[in-house]
């Protein structure tokens, strides 16, 4: 049986280790700044190309969730109603044109993106467009950053922890994105007794009287909602100790589905992604994160069998390493290619 929590001299160890972390990894304000100028410099080159057309370049993910770091990519969400932007090419000439490096034009992907480096501001950047759900689960990731004290630096330390250990490359390393990893931090913390998170979706359909009538897709009246986690009082060593055993030894994978819509697991079976079922197409997967907008969609199916299970091993070693003596730092190790 794997320990069950820390003593209190191991948890001021890592509390002491995950303060310092944490202050190294918050972005400086001078890539703040770089990022700022940026998007200022994008939306003077799309608009002085295409005058008239209404462009708008909008940051989303971490620079927009503020979970970002100082070397953070920029996701760029550029909306216009100029249809042709859409293809991605017109834009990838463009920026080529102006002294960005690196230009690669992704027109087939599901959401089509451009990756570009920016020589000047040392910034890599994705840019795509008229992709509203990018900038909505955005804004809804930050809500709950804002909601608890708790969740910005569990986040980052988790993050940095997945990007040295090389586990949050969905496109190249058969991995997981960022954005599912953080999908299942906040399930995580919905599930704590007591919640620290609530469903952001769930308190929006249970408001009475909806503003100018609409239902909003997510409640975002910080202040109410801010009191929500008070009852509950884990420490941050605390929590990151039990993430790392929750999912490397106490989540069923065969069994459930992580959802932040609903604040709670599904099983498998009332999602319809029943590993019995070899003719359903998620069956397979290993790992099932429902997309909290795209109910349809599972964020964990970029990683196939051999993935997960490296990845499932992962946790166990970080796990592992903090209950024997608190080595966040070996924890987080920078992964080393046998
Ligand atoms: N996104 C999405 N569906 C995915 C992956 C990403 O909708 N399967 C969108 C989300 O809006 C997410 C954004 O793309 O916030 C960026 O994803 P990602 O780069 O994985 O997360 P970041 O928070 O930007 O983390 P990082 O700092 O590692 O880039
Ligand atoms: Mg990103």
């Amino acid at each position: 049986e794997p320990k069950r929590s820390l003593e209190p001299e191991e948890h001021e160890k890592l509390r002491t280790q995950m303060d310092d972390l944490y202050q190294r990894l918050l972005p400086s304000d001078e890539s703040e700044g770089r990022r700022a100028q940026l998007v200022k410099k994008l939306d003077r080159l799309l608009n002085t190309e295409w005058p008239g057309n209404d462009i708008r370049v909008n940051v989303f993910g971490s620079s927009g969730n503020l979970l970002a770091s100082s070397d953070s990519d920029v996701d760029i969400c550029i909306t216009t109603p100029l249809k042709k932007l859409e293809s991605m090419h017109s834009i990838a000439m463009l920026l080529h044109k102006n002294g960005m490096e690196k230009v690669v034009c992704r027109a087939s992907a599901k959401v089509p993106i451009v990756k570009c480096w920016d020589p000047e501001l040392n910034l890599a950047a994705d840019l795509n467009v008229n992709n509203p759900l990018a900038l909505e689960n955005t804004r809804m990731i930050k809500t709950y950053v804002q909601l608890d004290d708790r969740v910005r630096p569990l986040a980052k330390i988790i993050k940095y922890w997945t990007k040295r250990r090389i586990l949050n490359d969905a496109a190249f390393g058969g991995t997981i994105s960022s954005y599912t990893w953080i999908c299942m931090i906040i399930n995580f913390l919905q599930r704590r007794d007591p919640p620290i998170l609530p469903s952001l979706q769930k308190k929006a359909e249970e408001r009475k009287q909806p503003e100018n009538g609409k239902i909003p897709q997510f409640a975002d009246n910080l202040d109410e909602l801010k009191s929500f986690g008070g009852a509950n009082k884990e420490t941050l060593p605390d929590l990151l100790f039990q993430f790392f055993r929750h999912y490397g030894y106490e989540f069923e994978y065969s069994k459930y589905v992580v959802s932040v819509k609903e604040g709670r697991l599904l099983s498998r079976q009332e999602k319809g992604w029943d590993p019995a079922n070899h003719y359903e197409k998620e069956a397979r997967n290993r790992l099932c994160v429902e997309e909290p907008f795209t109910l349809n969609r599972n964020l964990g199916n970029s990683a196939d069998d051999y993935a997960w299970s490296g990845i499932h091993g992962e946790i166990r070693r970080a796990f592992e390493l903090l209950a024997d003596g608190c080595q966040l730092e070996k924890c987080c190790e920078e992964y080393e290619f046998p």
